[in-house]
């Protein structure tokens, strides 16, 4: 077994790692305080290629693996996990489920447009009543032969003002339940397509988190994507490789958090000596960065069954599930570690605990993925 990492691996994670410190970091605490999207460093991420990594070059993407990718996330996440959010859908939910799913007409109009960065994607499955419970879509697309009309109300959007293409599940025909859900992509500005108001979070607060109302919202049919009746496999597919990118920033908050716990630990001193001397913060560390280095394994795992084209639902559930647990046990002990100073916001590490709560709930809770793990043992 080889876990070196390719020399262009390696490129692409430094290459983010110095993204994330130069342009990132100087801003991230007022962007938090201010609820603030970072639009100047979004725009850079996509000019630098971080927005359409794993795209075909054919279609102004990377053309990079899975891999390459946690790597960036992981960086990212380290320093500004609401810029990595933006990330992670515009990558695994938008580009993915085009490019994998959409036809070479709807590849060439919106694609090659959200892998350059040009264009922001959001993916809206999410509604008041069906989070968790993905089947139960109350928002319809209703037949009228070269068109679709959409209505309905969808939560807890990413990206909800800042996109410029959605990705939204709706059910176009209720008697056939999950088989009547289908996946089309809807643009900003559309007659009857509203923003709703923007969410006032706990964590990744610089990201723009909406609700969207679609009014009598007039679709074309060629923006339906796949055939009659793929939304929700579409959904779910899509999910599987949306939950590799968060399974990485849950494992960058952590990474990001134990390294601060741990340069802080050399510097603080008490009873006579720097903080790391005392073995109550030393195991703490040791701790932190055995659960770190355990859950990178399984996030390299899930990725690497994603660039070998092997079912990876199991194994990101698996990352994901792992992944947001560990960044809630970190972060609470570089907290911890940095005692006073870690419940002050100029030390990052309150943030990044705030932050880690969202990857035990978005692209599926962790209660979800126990269910995608249990309902995938019993099959084997
Ligand atoms: N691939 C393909 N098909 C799948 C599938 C998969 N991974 N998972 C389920 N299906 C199929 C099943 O085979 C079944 O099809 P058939 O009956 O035709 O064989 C059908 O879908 C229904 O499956 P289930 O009976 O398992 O459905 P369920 O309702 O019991 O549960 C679930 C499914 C796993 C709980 C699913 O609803 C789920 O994943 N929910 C969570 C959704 C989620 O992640 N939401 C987050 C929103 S997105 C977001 O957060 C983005 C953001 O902004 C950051």
């Amino acid at each position: 077994m080889d876990f070196s990492l390719t020399e262009e691996q390696i490129m692409i994670r430094d290459a983010a790692r110095d993204f994330a410190n130069n342009e990132l970091l100087p801003g991230v605490i007022e962007r938090d305080n201010k609820q603030e999207f970072p639009s100047e460093q979004i725009k850079m991420m996509g000019e630098l290629g971080f927005l359409g990594m794993m795209v075909d070059p054919k279609y102004g993407g990377g053309g990079m693996d899975a891999l390459s990718y946690s790597l960036a996330m992981e960086e990212i996440s380290k320093i500004d996990a609401s810029a990595s959010v933006v990330m992670s859908v515009n990558n695994s939910l938008v580009c993915y489920g085009i490019e994998k799913y959409a036809n070479e007409d709807q590849k060439q109009k919106y694609l090659t447009k959200l892998a350059s960065g040009e264009k922001l994607g959001a993916f809206c499955l999410s509604e008041p009543e069906a989070g968790s419970d993905a089947t139960s879509q109350k928002t319809t697309a209703i037949d009228h032969g070269d068109h679709y009309i959409l209505n309905g109300t969808k939560n807890w959007i990413t990206n909800g003002n800042s996109a410029d293409y959605y990705i939204v599940i709706a059910q176009t025909d209720r008697e056939k339940k999950h088989r009547g859900i289908n996946a089309f992509i809807v643009e900003k500005g559309w007659d009857g397509f509203v923003i709703g108001p923007k969410e006032d979070k706990l964590g990744i607060r610089g990201s723009d988190t909406h609700s969207l109302i679609f009014n009598d919202v007039k679709v074309p049919k060629e923006n339906r994507i796949g055939e009659d009746g793929f939304g929700f496999t579409f959904a779910m597919k899509t999910l599987s490789g949306g939950r590799i990118g968060i399974a990485s920033q849950a494992l960058g908050i952590a990474a990001g958090a134990y390294e601060l716990a741990r340069d802080y630990s050399k510097v603080r001193k008490s009873f006579g000596t720097e903080i790391c001397n005392h073995q109550a913060i030393a195991f703490k560390l040791a701790d932190m960065l055995t659960s770190i280095e355990a859950t990178r394994l399984l996030v390299h795992k899930a990725a690497w069954d994603k660039d070998q084209g092997n079912n990876y639902d199991m194994s990101s559930a698996i990352a994901k599930v792992y992944a947001s647990q560990v960044a809630m046990d970190v972060t609470i002990e570089a907290i911890q570690v940095h005692g006073g100073n870690g419940y002050v916001k100029e030390y990052h590490v309150e943030r990044l605990m705030r932050d880690a709560k969202i990857t035990q709930i978005y692209e599926g809770t962790s209660e979800i993925q126990k269910i995608v793990i249990s309902r995938g043992l019993l099959k084997d």
